[in-house]
């Protein structure tokens, strides 16, 4: 089964050390995340799979570093101050606030329409620079990386002699002061974006749009997300950013979300560059841009072969990591029965979830939202409890489930069902799995079985720069369990035999087949099954 909710990717990602709350000890911070041990291998392997395909696997792109801070007119000059803002409304009832566009017209929390009118809220987080934090002394923490490769244009123009088309890439945490952050890693307040600013002649630009829409989706494909669960979403006139000739927003399937999106395609026309200059009048801009003397830059480009200057056009694929990554986790995401529990297991399990259930909408600790969330899920679980059984740990996961107290017992039952009948596998793009190799003795006693296990483990890891793994915690088919949970393509078990003729068995993720191969030959059998 595919993963049914975002609850249930977060139940994993918590488990088993993808992502946590930001200062969890302190009660944490909203809309903020940190990425585990686990996590940041796979946003590295995400980041880097983008960098390989957008920027080494193409002649015209280069890359770009810039600081998160930056001047101050810059954001006046891109709009930002005075258009990046949603509305604002509160409750008068609770004293809530929410984005008056995700609500309708009632308040999320206490369901009145008691409801302020609608304000603009800039959700641009500000910081003061140096010691003395005045009216002057702000600067704004980026809302989106692309301002420090517009202010570089001309810096890269130059060191690297580009012709048109040409882009720049970078990859870097934006910020912004989201009213209600939701959904787990949907909407943060801190995140990271990929963005490709992609200069290109005017005229051009339309083409140019629609070379990077096929060649977007391309890379969502080769990463796991597949076309079919991808809507593209012309965004209408009316809806367009300030800076917008014409936008594609990529829409993803999410689970519980539904379509939302994940990645911005956005034609800019010259407005950037051409916001950003100096001496406008001269530059024959078609975009309409603000009054700029503050700047010391002409940001356009020669045309040699027609001897005219030009300020580019730009086309911007912009996605965000965090985005990404739950996509990525959504696709691989399966439960499985490996067996199917007898019937008496199952009598156990469901009637532990109905005591559940009854305690829940019996609760006075619960709000009524809290309450529906899991009688819903619990309802909808015992509807199918042979193959659901495993999701009542992300039911469990909800917020206010673990208030109620038999949530104890369902769980004592419930798991050890789990553990022998079904396994959750991440079938993740071996490219992107956060572990490549996980390798076990036989035994974890014996001496010769353990050196020759963790000698491999430091082969694949130090000398073929594979993440790999040594385990001996457990019994080989738990460690498996263990493994596939992750997303870990490949188990290598080092047995008996191994020490005699040096051979060792593989087993693949998805097929759960082994083979028993030469270990010498395990760093090429993973890398051409890596790829
Ligand atoms: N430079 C253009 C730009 O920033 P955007 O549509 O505002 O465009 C681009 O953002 C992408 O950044 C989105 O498609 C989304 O993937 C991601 N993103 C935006 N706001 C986000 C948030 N609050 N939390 C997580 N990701 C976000």
């Amino acid at each position: 089964m595919p993963a049914a909710s975002i609850e249930q990717l977060a139940s994993l990602c918590k488990r088993r050390g993808f992502i946590f709350p930001s200062s969890d000890i302190y009660g944490g911070l909203q809309g903020v995340f940190d990425y585990g041990p686990l996590g940041v291998e796979l946003k590295n392997n995400i980041i880097n799979a983008w960098w390989r395909t957008n920027v080494y696997a193409r002649d015209d792109m280069e890359g770009l570093d810039a600081a998160i801070l930056m001047n101050k007119l810059v954001w006046k000059y891109s709009g930002h101050e005075e258009t990046f803002n949603d509305p604002l409304v509160d409750c008068r009832a609770c004293k809530g606030r929410w984005r008056a566009d995700h609500i309708k017209g009632k308040c999320p929390s206490c369901g009145s329409s008691d409801l302020t009118e609608a304000r603009p809220f800039n959700m641009m987080f500000k910081t003061a620079v140096g010691p003395v934090a005045d009216s002057d002394s702000f600067a704004y923490l980026r809302p989106e990386t692309a301002q420090g490769i517009f202010a570089n244009f001309g810096n890269v123009l130059s060191s690297t002699s580009r012709k048109l088309p040409f882009g720049i890439a970078q990859v870097g945490k934006a910020f912004r002061n989201e009213i209600n952050p939701r959904n787990f890693l949907f909407r943060v307040r801190e995140f990271e974006q990929m963005e490709i600013e992609f200069f290109v002649m005017p005229g051009t630009d339309e083409e140019w749009h629609e070379k990077w829409l096929e060649s977007r989706l391309a890379w969502w494909e080769s990463i796991g997300v597949p076309r079919s669960k991808i809507q593209i979403y012309d965004v209408p006139k009316d809806g367009l950013a300030h800076y917008s000739k014409r936008t594609y927003d990529l829409m993803y399937d999410y689970p519980t979300l539904g379509y939302e999106e994940i990645e911005g395609i956005a034609s800019r026309s010259d407005y950037d560059l051409g916001s950003h200059s100096r001496d406008q009048e001269n530059l024959n801009i078609s975009a309409k841009v603000s009054v700029n003397r503050d700047s010391v830059a002409k940001l356009n480009y020669y045309d040699q072969p027609n001897n005219r200057h030009v300020v580019p056009y730009v086309i911007e694929p912009s996605a965000g990591v965090g985005r990404c990554f739950l996509a990525v986790l959504s696709e691989a995401y399966d439960e499985q029965m490996v067996k199917e529990p007898s019937a008496d297991k199952l009598e156990a399990v469901q009637a532990a979830l109905d005591t559940y259930k009854k305690s829940v909408s019996r609760s006075e600790k619960l709000s009524p939202e809290q309450r529906d969330a899991i009688v819903g899920q619990a309802d909808a679980i015992s509807a199918e409890l042979s193959v659901r059984l495993p999701q009542i740990e992300s039911m469990l996961a909800l917020p206010g489930a673990d208030s109620i107290e038999v949530g104890k017992k369902l769980r004592g039952v419930t798991q050890p069902v789990v553990d022998e009948f079904y396994r959750t596998v991440l079938h993740l793009k071996p490219h992107l799995a956060p572990v490549k190799v996980a390798v076990f003795p036989l035994k974890r006693n014996h001496d010769g079985l353990v050196s020759m296990a963790k000698g491999i483990r430091t082969d694949l890891q130090i000398n073929a720069d594979m993440r790999t793994v040594y385990d001996d915690t457990g019994a080989i088919g738990k460690l498996y369990r263990r493994q596939d949970e992750i997303g870990t393509p490949f188990c290598v078990t080092v047995d008996f035999q191994s020490l005699e003729d040096q051979t060792v068995t593989i087993r693949d993720r998805d097929t759960m087949q082994q083979e028993r191969i030469k270990s010498s030959e395990l760093e090429q059998y993973v890398r051409e099954r890596s790829r």
